[in-house]
């Protein structure tokens, strides 16, 4: 799956605010996590009282059907579904689909119980008033089946027997069943949309990770992998869509009804977690890549205006990358992909049938931007990569869940880079995926990686894996991995581990078992086994920063904590100490690479001899750690920057100006130095330091964007801004020419937003000017896709009500959904109160009126936009006091709305409540947290600990940094 929060689009700036991957980095200190995490586990007893008040322990909760993981004692072979989805309402208003299922089972262990997932489905009572039935599959006679319910909590039908099944033996069991299509986006769901003032219904799935045994009764544990044989009934003229090639479409009549019966070839052996069913009107488009092939399916208005033509043209190429790339031929006949108008995650690698929202799928060249195409070629990448590795070979357990996501999210780079060699997109994983999780992975309430298999039971907590821990840093940390083995190396093990586990499971060491043949094989030098390396990357949460003295050639390595202050009271077996990979170069001579093993080491290779010699470890930022230098060393580093920055690698110069930010909020360093080392940016070009640098930077706005300190920042970021935003005028000749570039692309958009932020007239004009033509004639936007989010916000903040109805009316109006999430997104920058609070009000309160109702009205929010909504709004500095308002008004009711989702619950707690930062503020957050204890905080609580830590730590950062940043300003600012 890839996570929408991971691809917010960098270029959505607020005006006066810098906006980034970088805002995670606000994110501190949470020492509670840990003692939390260990009390979750604990299964407590359901307690009652009687009539005297005392309290009794109702008996320990240990049947079979009490415990959340399935018993050993029977393995699913194959199944036989047929669902059918109603598109209407039924004559009680409900959206319902009907079913039924047989599923032949083998018995390994003798038992006299069936224990299978199902979850909302209403079975149906058959002939003995049971809820299934069972039959041997050599006809003989079963045990009779002498009681069967729904155990609710742990989502089981239970199938009591009257004597034991055979080891050996086949059964099937069958369920007839009915379930809602509910518009919950989990499970089997609906998705609604507007064609030709026409609405209309798809129904479709998401399963992963515990959501297909909503769909039908289900052994919903990965590892149960069998063979699905899939059937559809829906309506006349629709399209039936699956795992599998369709291979018999007939008209029939069922109940009266005349519909369409779907059969879908058996599937390979698989997950029920990669299941997928889709019901709709859709279009497509089709391509073949070899013997496979591909097909685009979208809304047909999508389909005829040529959008999915981009996805179809990189899937082809990216198909072709990973086959080569593990070795292994696509192990489908067909990939299809489909654009959803409701879509939780960003997308779902279902087998052969990738779902995505419409943002990750559909481009069109004259709405979507340059970070569009990017992220659909990377979504399409990542979601490939997982036919092979996730599906084809499996993970027993959601704990590992890390390496599956991690690797996808690696490999994601390597697929869009073959699809589109001149971006460079491989390096911008630096940004994407290191900055971001260093920024959360530096805190005490961090996690490790890997997660003990009888740590991860329920569904919430399968949910809340799909972090950025798993996500980012698991790429970071194989990247590394990729990288020290090097890439031949790394490919070959994978191969073999591919070959090997093909239609089965694994745990993560397998991997590393095949990288260790590979490693040996290969002859590759390594100073312990892969195994024992990884694990400490693995098992314990965090990072080192290795410390190198130029002086001395001493290298030290330290668990690195944002909050020196924090507590870490998570044990590690390894003491916070890492095999380290370090690369380095003197000047531009590279030295040679070498390991550190121990807390310190020496290298006398490290030492510099003259005044104008410098030392720069971690190239490439290659590995996953940050460095230290000494005073001196950082002095001469400074020097080159000031002189010649381009004698300094590019990713590199972000990354001494990240790890400067960093290591000045652990205390490592004088916040005073990452102040410093922006001074070169007034010379620099490139992207990647620029938005390293503005990541950092808003942190600087969030803390000092209501004091007077503004007024200074502003001053000196307008200073530094300005040669950026003439060359850009320069080489666009006054901007009518679209930079060559990808990353020129990108920071073209950094260098407009912010020289209309800080207030630079050129900027603010010529954004006027094209927002005011665009509003003259709607008709012809002449605003380049690439600009148009920034253009769009700035225009809006610059200007009034007229501005901020033409944003609306467009928004409403818009066709293509990259469109409508810039102009959402750009509502927001208002500058007028009344403005925001309307928007708070146009977003949510109409159907907080008759909120059963609202759903997914088309002229609305969607259910999937709308926390993200009141977080844009909080991020502008104006509308963060009403959203926090707004949110603590209406929280029963957002709540009851939003409570559920992973995601999005803590984004909008933690979005709303960032910018926190005196004791007053803090007090209006413990109140919060006091008032609604007793509804609570769903998926959000672990966030509103976090706001309440952070803020604290906040009010500390300021009060020990304001005086010392309004020094430096001043200076660096008076000429
Ligand atoms: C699934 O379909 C295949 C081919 O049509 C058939 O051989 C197999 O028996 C079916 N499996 C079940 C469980 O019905
Ligand atoms: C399932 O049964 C419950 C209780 O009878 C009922 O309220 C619900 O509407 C039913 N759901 C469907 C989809 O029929
Ligand atoms: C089924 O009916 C639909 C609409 O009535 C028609 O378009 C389609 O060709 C028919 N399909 C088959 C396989 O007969
Ligand atoms: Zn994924």
């Amino acid at each position: 799956m890839a996570a929408k929060g991971f691809f917010i689009s960098k270029a959505v700036g607020v005006v006066g605010i810098i906006l980034g991957a970088g805002a995670v980095a606000t994110i501190i200190v949470l020492s509670v996590a840990y003692s939390q995490e260990k009390s979750k586990n604990v299964e407590v007893n359901p307690t009652t009282t009687t009539t005297t008040g005392v309290p009794v322990t109702t008996p320990a909760l240990n049947e079979p059907w009490h415990q959340y993981r399935l018993p050993d004692s029977i393995l699913p072979d194959s199944y036989e579904v047929t669902l059918w989805p109603r598109l209407t309402e039924n004559s009680v208003g409900l959206y319902i689909f009907t079913g039924d299922s047989e599923v032949t089972f083998r018995c390994v262990k003798e038992t006299d119980l069936i224990l299978i997932h199902s979850n909302k489905l209403n079975l149906t009572v058959n002939g003995n008033s049971k809820l299934a039935t069972l039959t041997a599959e050599d006809g003989s006679m079963p045990p009779a089946i002498t009681d069967t319910w729904l155990e609710v909590r742990t989502q089981y039908l239970v199938v009591k027997l009257n004597g034991n099944l055979k080891v050996g033996q086949r059964y099937v069991l069958r369920t007839d069943f009915t379930g809602e299509l509910a518009d919950d986006l989990g499970g089997f769901y609906r998705s609604v949309y507007m064609e030709d003032g026409v609405e209309k219904v798809v129904a479709t799935t998401q399963m992963q990770p515990t959501d297909a045994r909503k769909a039908f009764p289900c052994f919903d544990e990965p590892a149960m992998k069998a063979i699905f044989n899939i059937t559809l009934i829906h309506p006349r003229g629709t399209v039936g869509l699956s795992n599998g090639m369709d291979i018999e479409t007939v008209n029939v009549t069922i109940d009266k009804m005349e519909v369409t019966r779907t059969k879908f070839a058996p599937t390979p052996k698989m997950s029920t977690y990669l299941l997928a069913f889709i019901v709709s009107d859709y279009d497509y488009i089709q391509a073949m890549e070899g013997d496979v092939s591909i097909r685009i399916f979208a809304r047909r208005k999508a389909i005829a205006a040529g959008q999915g033509e981009y996805a179809l043209n990189v899937t082809g190429p990216i198909l072709k990358f990973f086959e080569t790339y593990y070795n292994a031929t696509y192990p489908l006949k067909k990939s299809d992909q489909i654009a959803l108008p409701d879509f939780n995650a960003g997308a779902m690698e279902n087998w052969g049938l990738i779902t995505y929202r419409e943002t990750a799928l559909l481009y069109d060249p004259d709405v979507s931007s340059n970070g569009n195409k990017e992220r659909i070629a990377t979504i399409i990448a990542h979601e490939l990569a997982h036919m092979w590795f996730g599906n084809l070979v499996t993970l027993k357990w959601w704990n590992d869940l890390w390496l599956n996501e991690g690797f996808a999210s690696y490999v994601e780079y390597l697929g869009a880079d073959y699809a589109e060699p001149a971006w460079g997109v491989k390096d911008l994983i630096v940004l994407g995926d290191v900055h971001r999780v260093f920024a959360v992975d530096a805190l005490a309430s961090s996690h490790p990686l890997s997660s003990k298999e009888e740590e991860i039971q329920r569904p919430e907590q399968i949910s809340e894996l799909f972090d950025a821990i798993s996500y980012s840093k698991g790429a970071s940390v194989l990247r590394m991995l990729s990288n020290f083995l090097s890439e031949d190396v790394f490919v070959i093990g994978l191969s073999t581990y591919l070959n090997q586990f093909a239609f089965s499971n694994t745990v993560y060491t397998d991997l590393w078992n095949h990288l260790q043949a590979a490693a040996e094989k290969t002859g590759t030098k390594l100073p312990a086994t892969v195994h024992d390396i990884m694990n400490r990357w693995v098992l314990q949460m965090g990072f080192p920063v290795v410390s190198i003295d130029t002086a001395t050639g001493t290298v030290t390595q330290q668990h690195f904590l944002l909050d020196p202050d924090s507590v870490v009271d998570r044990p590690s077996e390894f003491n916070y100490t890492w095999y380290v990979p370090i690369t380095w170069q003197k000047n531009s001579v590279k030295g040679a690479d070498f390991w550190l093993l121990e807390k310190s080491d020496l290298n006398n290779d490290l030492k510099t001899t003259s005044a104008d010699q410098w030392v720069l470890a971690n190239l490439n930022v290659a590995g996953y750690y940050r460095v230290k230098y000494d005073d001196a060393n950082y002095a001469r580093l400074q020097n080159q920057l000031t002189m010649a920055h381009e004698l300094i690698p590019v990713i590199n110069r972000a990354q001494l100006i990240d790890d400067a930010f960093n290591l000045a909020r652990a205390k490592l360093v004088p916040t005073t130095l990452p102040l410093e080392m922006t001074k070169y940016l007034n010379n620099e070009r490139e992207y990647m330091p620029w938005e390293s640098a503005l990541d950092n930077l808003d942190f600087f706005y969030l803390m000092f964007d209501r004091t007077e300190i503004y007024g200074l920042l502003q001053t000196y970021i307008m200073k530094q801004v300005e040669p950026l935003f003439n060359h850009y005028k320069d080489i666009t000749a006054d901007w009518t020419k679209v930079p060559e570039r990808h990353t020129d692309q990108y920071n073209q958009v950094n260098a407009l937003r912010m020289a209309c932020s800080t207030g630079i007239e050129a900027c603010t004009d010529l954004v006027t000017k094209w927002y005011g033509s665009w509003m003259n004639n709607t008709q012809n936007n002449p605003i380049h896709p690439n600009l148009r989010s920034v253009v769009y916000c700035s225009a809006i903040a610059a200007g009034g009500v007229k501005e901020w109805d033409h944003g609306w009316k467009m928004f409403k109006e818009a066709t293509i959904a990259i469109e409508q999430d810039k102009l959402r997104a750009a509502l927001a920058c208002a500058s007028q109160p009344w403005l925001l609070n309307r928007y708070l009000e146009y977003t949510l309160k109409p159907d907080m009126i008759q909120y059963l109702e609202y759903t997914l009205k088309p002229d609305m929010i969607r259910k999937q936009d709308a926390t993200s909504t009141i977080v844009y709004i909080a991020n502008n500095v104006v509308g963060q006091p009403l959203a926090w308002d707004f949110m603590r008004a209406n929280w029963v009711y957002i709540f009851n709305e939003y409570g559920g989702g992973s995601f999005s619950f803590s984004n909008l707690i933690n979005g709303v409540t960032k910018r926190f930062s005196t004791e007053f503020e803090l007090k209006q957050l413990q109140q919060f947290k006091q008032d609604y204890a007793d509804v609570g905080f769903g998926s959000g609580t672990l966030a509103v600990e976090q706001s309440i830590e952070r803020t604290q730590a906040n009010i500390k950062w300021v009060a020990e940094n304001k005086v010392i940043v309004e020094t430096w300003l001043k200076s660096a600012i008076s000429p």
